[in-house]
């Protein structure tokens, strides 16, 4: 069969192609927030980053912590029970939360915990003791070929300086804190937790 002229066309195919992408791209970024106003607009203030936390932001860029964290909660019971805090489901991410994020680490890898509400969850000595040895949090308990099981799987990030995990803690302390989100028995909000 003789193929028709615009297959043979380089051009004519990359046109094609840019043109059936642009659709898309139109339809998902530019249309939305001209129809809805509020779409990039937040209802609540979001916290700016300090320096520290900007700083704190390149450490788990360049350690690639992404590669196994994400910070998304979805609509799922299953991830809401999972990182909410004693009981309290963990309210489902929303998009007003990240707009001062100038990079942004929602991740797709679930290898560890989702760390959008880690932000209070420890106390600061608890990451700093984390990030140096992993292998030491926490209970051990014997498991049945008698070897002992260690805490968290997590590697170790032992060659961070003091002043880099000081950083990098200030920066995880502010997931999930621009909502206020975890509440008491009796319904009082309990915004400043572990520390
Ligand atoms: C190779 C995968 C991997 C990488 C890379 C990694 N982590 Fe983890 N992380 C894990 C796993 C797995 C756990 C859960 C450990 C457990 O509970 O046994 C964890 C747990 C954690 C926790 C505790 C979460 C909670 O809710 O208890 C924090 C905080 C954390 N990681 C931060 C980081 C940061 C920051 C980085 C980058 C410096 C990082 N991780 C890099 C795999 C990883």
């Amino acid at each position: 069969m003789k193929k028709p002229a615009f297959e043979k066309n380089l051009f004519l195919l990359g046109m094609g192609a840019f043109l059936v992408f642009s659709v898309g791209a139109i339809l998902t970024t530019i249309i939305p927030p001209l129809v809805d106003h509020t779409f990039y607009q937040s209802p609540y203030p979001v916290h700016t980053y300090t320096a520290s936390e900007l700083n704190g932001m390149k450490i788990y860029q360049a350690n690639g912590c992404v590669y196994c964290h994400t910070q998304q909660i979805r609509n799922l019971k299953e991830d809401q029970v999972r990182f909410g805090w004693r009981l309290v489901e963990a309210p489902v991410s929303q998009s007003w939360e990240y707009v001062n994020d100038r990079w942004h680490f929602l991740g797709t890898k679930r290898t560890g915990p989702d760390l959008a509400r880690v932000g209070g969850k420890y106390a600061s000595s608890w990451h700093w003791a984390h990030f140096k040895d992993p292998r030491n949090m926490g209970e051990k308990y014997q498991t049945q070929n008698n070897r002992f099981q260690e805490a968290s799987l997590m590697p170790n990030f032992y060659f961070l300086s003091d002043g880099q995990i000081k950083d990098l803690t200030a920066y995880l302390q502010t997931l999930g804190r621009n909502m206020n989100w975890r509440k008491g028995q009796s319904g009082e909000y309990l915004n400043d937790y572990e520390n």
